[in-house]
């Protein structure tokens, strides 16, 4: 019989308290699933004046007597750790005024941080460091995700808590692009020795580099699907760090997210004006018609709905959607609705289409839980040609929900989707990132769509059946804690 697990996740942001994208849903939905495997888990994330409002809604947080102070840089913070326990797993929330008590996460808009995240991040890992002894729950394994936790690992084995001995790090990358690359006399914040401070370590062009910090000091490294994992050991994918990744390749796993099926559900989802499921699928016509009425887009004719629900980033390759759609749009052939919020002239490019096509295109502006919710179900297809995915969760939601995913053959999307070409694929996918390529693949969904509808329905069932849970993922991650831990 196993022994139990204790494994600490400490991560920038969880649901249901803080969500900025798909970090958040793994980092909550994977201590969920690890019970099973004999893994319990606890989440740390920064109490910031958000995620301190969820707490209260949700019952409150009890705080724990005493404070923790962490010193950096000369400078003492005090910090006040809330627990809370939601759906079985418990939670710590890190207050700090001077650091936490703001309104974003990163910085005051979506693409501008904020000046002092060297000092905010490095004393969250330093305090989520001092924690379990501090709570008296002593972790096997600390798991840290992206950059914003990627000095735990450097900390833990070099110096900062020398009294958690036998204690191993994993280190999860969710997107290589994000680094926390800092100017270099930040170090003075971790308190980590100067000997560290070389290309080989912490230094990455001459700047102190978080996530370099992760990969190169880790115990394992993972990162969110297998073909990601070969992915960034190159330089088109690897944004400076392949070289890193390919030095500490030996450490290196992949696994492929799973997705909520609970909160993912088209059987029992309340969001929806209909429910359905693979077997009766009528309710996902329903979906459509209050979806294109929600939105004010014509009911007339049949045209195929492609939606879309996503942070609006270069990463994600909306600007080629953009692009390509008001041909098919002018034929008749298609809509588009499209949920997000990020890049400015994205956005402005998104409700200039709009206004070019009224009834067809429409651009809702922001986050909207319910709505991403009702996208999926109401949606005929779902787009998502995106440069680079390291996992990406939409694609799974829409494969749950029966909305067929055009894909860029990348990453995640790669591991998760396969071209009905085959006669036995769940969706679309297009390699070159150039509009020729796209266009061609939007035309073939088209036509199925319209031509060929038992086709289409054999493909929308074989999609729904497909099996994207975190149960079979929970038991690789829990493999993995239990190879590398000293028990
Ligand atoms: P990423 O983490 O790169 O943004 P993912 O596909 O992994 O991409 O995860 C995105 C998550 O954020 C999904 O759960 C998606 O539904 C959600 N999301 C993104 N933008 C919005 C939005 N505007 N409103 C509601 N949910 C959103
Ligand atoms: C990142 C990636 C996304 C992935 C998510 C969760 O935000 O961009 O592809 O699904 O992390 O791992």
């Amino acid at each position: 019989m196993p022994q139990q697990l204790r494994v600490l996740h400490v991560a920038s942001e969880a649901v249901p308290f803080v969500k900025t994208g798909g970090l958040a849903d793994v980092v909550a939905a994977l201590p969920k699933a690890l019970p099973k495997h004999k893994v319990e888990a606890r989440i740390v994330i920064p109490g910031y004046s958000a995620a301190l409002r969820k707490a209260e809604e949700l019952g409150g947080l009890e705080w724990l007597p005493g404070d923790l102070t962490i010193e950096a840089g000369g400078v003492d913070h005090r910090i006040g750790v809330g627990a809370i326990t939601v759906e079985g797993v418990t939670y710590y929330l890190l207050a700090c005024n001077e650091l936490f008590a703001r309104e974003g996460l990163y910085g005051p808009a979506a693409s501008v941080d904020y000046d002092d995240n060297a000092r905010r991040f490095a004393v969250f890992s330093k305090a989520a460091l001092a924690l379990p002894h501090y709570v008296g729950w002593i972790p096997h394994v600390v798991h840290a995700h992206d950059w914003q936790a990627g000095l735990i690992p450097v900390l833990l084995q070099r110096g900062f808590q020398h009294d958690l001995p036998a204690t191993r790090s994993v280190f999860t990358i969710h997107n290589i692009a994000y680094q926390g690359a800092f100017w270099h006399w930040d170090l003075r914040l971790t308190g980590l020795d100067w000997s560290l401070y070389n290309p080989l370590q912490l230094e990455q062009h001459e700047r102190l580099n978080c996530l370099k910090a992760g990969i190169v000091f880790a115990d394992r490294v993972t990162t969110v699907s297998k073909r990601y994992a070969e992915e960034i050991q190159t330089a088109e994918f690897g944004y400076g760090l392949d070289g890193a990744i390919r030095e500490h390749q030996y450490k290196l796993t992949g696994i492929t997210n799973g997705i909520d099926v609970d909160e993912w559900d088209p059987g029992k989802d309340p969001h929806l004006p209909a429910n359905y499921t693979a077997a009766k699928l009528a309710g996902k016509q329903t979906c459509k018609q209050a979806l294109r009425k929600e939105l004010n887009l014509t009911t007339e004719g049949n045209p195929a709905l492609v939606g879309v629900v996503s942070r609006l980033v270069w990463q994600k390759g909306i600007d080629l959607l953009i692009e390509a759609v008001s041909p098919y749009i002018l034929a008749g052939r298609m809509q588009l609705a499209v949920l997000g919020t990020g890049d400015p002239d994205l956005e402005h490019r998104l409700r200039q289409l709009q206004g070019k096509h009224p009834g067809y295109v429409c651009f809702w502006h922001g986050y909207n839980e319910g709505l991403a919710h009702r996208i999926e179900a109401g949606s005929d297809i779902f787009a998502m040609p995106s440069r680079f995915e390291p996992c990406g969760l939409n694609q799974m939601y829409s494969l749950r929900y029966g909305t067929l995913p055009i894909v860029r053959h990348t990453g995640g999307l790669a591991d998760t989707v396969s071209d009905v070409v085959s006669g036995a694929g769940n969706g679309f996918t297009f390699g070159p990132m150039d509009l020729g390529h796209f266009s061609s693949v939007l035309d073939r969904a088209l036509g199925l769509y319209a031509e060929f509808p038992a086709e289409w329905t054999k493909a929308v069932k074989r999609a729904m059946k497909g099996d994207n849970s975190w149960n079979h993922v929970a038991a690789e991650y829990a493999d993995l804690y239990r190879k590398i831990s000293m028990i």
